[in-house]
């Protein structure tokens, strides 16, 4: 598996409802590491280009509409499969379907106000990341940190 780097956003509704610090602490839990993070507002025009995949589709301008309607907090998680390990901790897209132990799953019942935003590929995250964070704005997490999150018993981090 390889380390990699995710765009995560906390969504308006979970700024709102004040889930922002619970949130966060789940990525900390499972020991990946936070390289970026603002609090902003996503303009129309970003979140066209974000979201440009479900141009055309029916819930695109309600979707357009919610991501835009307040702060939202936007990360890049870095860790061992980053990309799908946080797509799991996600949960599936609705709340009322993604399971119990999921972020989504915990938190919320809704459809499209479904509190989290992970990045679906690797190709996505860069491109993604792209969008958010200017490459100074990301950072390396010290290697001194992740003695006892990785096993590096054969030398490489795994
Ligand atoms: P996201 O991109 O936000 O991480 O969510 P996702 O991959 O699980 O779902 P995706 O298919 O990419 O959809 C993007 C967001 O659009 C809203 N949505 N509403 N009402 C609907 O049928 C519908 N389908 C999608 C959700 O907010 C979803 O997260
Ligand atoms: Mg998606």
């Amino acid at each position: 598996m390889a380390f990699e780097r995710t765009l995560i956003i906390l969504k308006p509704d979970a700024v709102a409802r004040r889930l922002v610090g619970r949130v966060i602490s789940r990525f900390e839990d499972k020991g990946l590491s936070l390289v970026g993070m603002k609090l902003m507002k996503i303009s129309p025009a970003l979140a066209q280009r974000h979201y440009a995949e479900h141009k055309g589709k029916p819930f695109y301008p309600a979707l357009l509409k919610f991501i835009t309607s307040g702060p939202v907090v936007v990360m890049a998680v870095e860790g061992n499969g980053a990309v799908a390990v946080c797509r799991k901790m996600l949960g599936a897209t609705f709340g009322f379907n993604a399971e119990p132990g999921t972020i989504r799953g915990d938190f919320g019942v809704s459809s499209g106000f479904n509190l989290v935003h992970g990045s679906d590929s690797v190709k996505s995250a860069k491109r993604e990341l792209a969008l958010y964070f200017k490459k100074a704005e990301l950072l390396t997490c010290a290697k001194e940190e992740l003695k006892w999150i990785y096993d590096w018993a054969d030398g490489t981090a795994r």
